[in-house]
């Protein structure tokens, strides 16, 4: 059976000084003896100093960023690239709901930064919110297997209302249905209370987890509870 996945997102937050407070939060070597998949994203600013303090203390983490850019090396002021981000992470997310309203990414712009992903290795966690996104994902990841989904209905996002469980588990199996049964998560106001109800479903891989992941007693009780 395939670990649990569960990603934290931790979107525009925390700084050096409080990724320290955040890992002296609880006992980082009860992480030691999980076995589930745990996979930090922090903003880009936190890469560098979590990859060193995960091989440290030679923690099971995996890091991610929350974003890529669309085009490669070069003159692209204010970018930070694929080959740049493989030097401290292994995932990335790419089309998260708040990128898409927010910072207006279309779906080319999403596509181009799926291919940078592929190009480098970085293993993405492409962020769907309804089946039209996932249609039109079809056509771009024909042939490729290296990668998930995470389902992210935008009622449920920072919300506090997460989606039933059955509704998500129905999403999950349908994304599988047109992709061809990679991994898929469910995200949307997951907490240590709920977690097990979405994990605990057949089509559902893991989790992407937002607000509750940044307090660290909470996220430890997250990855117990999954
Ligand atoms: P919340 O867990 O804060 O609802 O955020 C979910 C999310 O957007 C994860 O990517």
């Amino acid at each position: 059976m395939k670990k649990t996945f569960i990603a934290a997102n931790w979107k525009s937050n925390m700084t050096n000084l409080e990724v320290k407070s955040w890992l002296g939060g609880f006992n980082v070597q009860d992480l030691k003896f999980i076995d589930k998949k745990i996979v930090i994203c922090p903003p880009f600013t936190l890469l560098p100093a979590l990859n060193s303090l995960i091989a440290k203390n030679k923690l099971p983490i995996y890091l991610g960023s929350q974003n890529i850019s669309p085009l490669d090396e070069g003159a692209y002021t204010g970018e930070i690239n694929g080959k740049q981000i493989k030097e401290f992470a292994e995932f990335v997310i790419v089309g998260h709901s708040e990128r898409r309203k927010n910072f207006f990414e279309s779906e080319e712009m999403v596509n181009l930064k799926i291919s940078q992903a592929f190009k480098y290795g970085l293993m993405p966690i492409i962020c769907v919110s309804d089946l039209e996104q996932v249609k039109t994902l079809q056509e771009r990841v024909r042939g490729k297997f290296q990668f998930n989904v995470a389902y992210e209905p935008l009622f449920a996002i920072g919300s506090g209302i997460a989606d039933t469980p059955e509704n998500a588990n129905r999403m999950a199996k349908k994304i599988k249905d047109i992709l061809g049964g990679i991994p898929v998560l469910y995200g949307g106001s997951v907490t240590s209370n709920n977690i097990n109800a979405f994990t605990k479903m057949s089509d559902i891989n893991g989790v992407l987890v937002g607000k509750a992941s940044l307090d660290p007693l909470e996220f430890l009780q997250i990855i117990k509870n999954a």
